[in-house]
């Protein structure tokens, strides 16, 4: 297992790890997010997307369980906090984007733990100090 970390002390700097991580990313990859409400999820998604869908506008996709962004690299922005049945990943068509080449980043993966395929990149979003500090943990090869 490859692992990673970052300690960064502001959304900017969360975007610009996300956005050099970014530059790692292939089709068909899919990403877990993890991390507590205000962690700083979407601001990493944000920094991929800065890279790879230039001009696509990153929100927290809380009440559409997913956004597409087409780019290169086209980006399935997935957020599942409202999710109860870890199935649901698939039933929103975690598959079919993969299929199109795309590579997927999914919110609150918690949600989905054990549907997620083999090979899965872990993104883990800690808050330590309940300041500005967030701690980023990239784990590569992890089984999921
Ligand atoms: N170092 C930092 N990195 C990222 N965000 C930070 C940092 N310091 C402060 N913040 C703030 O923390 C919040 C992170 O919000 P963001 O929407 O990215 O979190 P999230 O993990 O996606 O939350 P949610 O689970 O609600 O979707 C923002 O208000 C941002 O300004
Ligand atoms: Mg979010």
């Amino acid at each position: 297992m490859d692992t990673e970390r970052y300690v960064t002390q502001s959304p900017e700097e969360t975007e610009q790890i996300g956005r050099r991580f970014a530059a790692t990313l292939k089709p068909g990859d899919v990403v877990a997010l993890r991390g507590d409400l205000g962690a700083g999820k979407t601001a990493f998604v944000r920094g991929v997307a800065s890279l790879l869908t230039p001009g696509a506008e990153v929100q927290s996709p809380t009440f559409s369980l997913l956004r597409i962004y087409e780019g290169p690299l086209p980006l399935y922005h997935f957020d599942l906090y409202r999710t109860r049945d870890p199935e649901e990943v698939y039933e929103i068509g975690l598959d079919d984007c993969l299929d199109r080449g795309g590579a997927a980043l999914i919110e609150w993966s918690e949600r989905a733990e054990g549907a997620l395929p083999h090979g899965t990149i872990t993104v883990t979003l800690e808050n330590p100090s309940h300041d500005d500090r967030r701690q980023i943990t990239v784990r590569r090869g992890a089984p999921c």
